[in-house]
């Protein structure tokens, strides 16, 4: 929570903005930019920039944030964990996988991202891999034929790595 109010740099916003001129006309790509730079839209920068860009409002950006799928509200973890539920890996046994990582981070229900902000959780359509189904993204490396003990290894894995 104190870290939503905490992260954002007004130096780095108007870095960003002034990058992309300062356009309304560029606010997608002045919003990705900060989703990727703090892994989200952290709700003060996006009232930044409606303050800032001319012809915007904070209103304005935050329905244009909330619209788009691609963006973030929450903060998300260091590890962003994407389990795909298209058909092939729903059939091949993506909801177990799903619920073990849930119940090894002790993520409760609607809980994106577990306490110590180390990962966050997110279902997503097809991946493209089907013939590697169940697959597992995370950060930008995929994990193929998961199974409940693979991944908890794998976080066990990763949380080490982090320690
Ligand atoms: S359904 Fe999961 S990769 Fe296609």
């Amino acid at each position: 929570m104190n870290a939503k109010s905490s992260v954002v740099s007004t130096e780095k916003l108007d870095e960003i903005i002034q990058s992309f001129d300062s356009k309304k006309s560029n606010l997608i790509a002045i919003l990705q930019k900060v989703q990727e730079t703090y892994r989200y839209l952290p709700e003060e920068a996006m009232i930044y920039i409606g303050s800032k860009v001319e012809g915007l409002s904070p209103a304005t950006v935050l329905g244009v944030a909330t619209f788009y799928a691609q963006f973030s509200l929450e903060p998300k973890g260091k590890f962003e964990i994407k389990v795909c539920d298209g058909t092939a890996c729903h059939v091949r046994g993506s909801m177990p996988v799903l619920n073990a990582i849930r119940a090894k981070l002790n993520l409760q229900e609607g809980q994106l991202t577990c306490d110590n902000g180390l990962f966050s959780l997110e279902t997503v359509s097809c991946l493209g891999a089907c013939g590697l189904a169940p697959v597992v993204v995370i950060n930008d490396k995929v994990y193929p034929q998961m199974t409940s003990d693979a991944i908890t290894i794998v976080l066990d894995t990763l949380m080490k790595e982090a320690e």
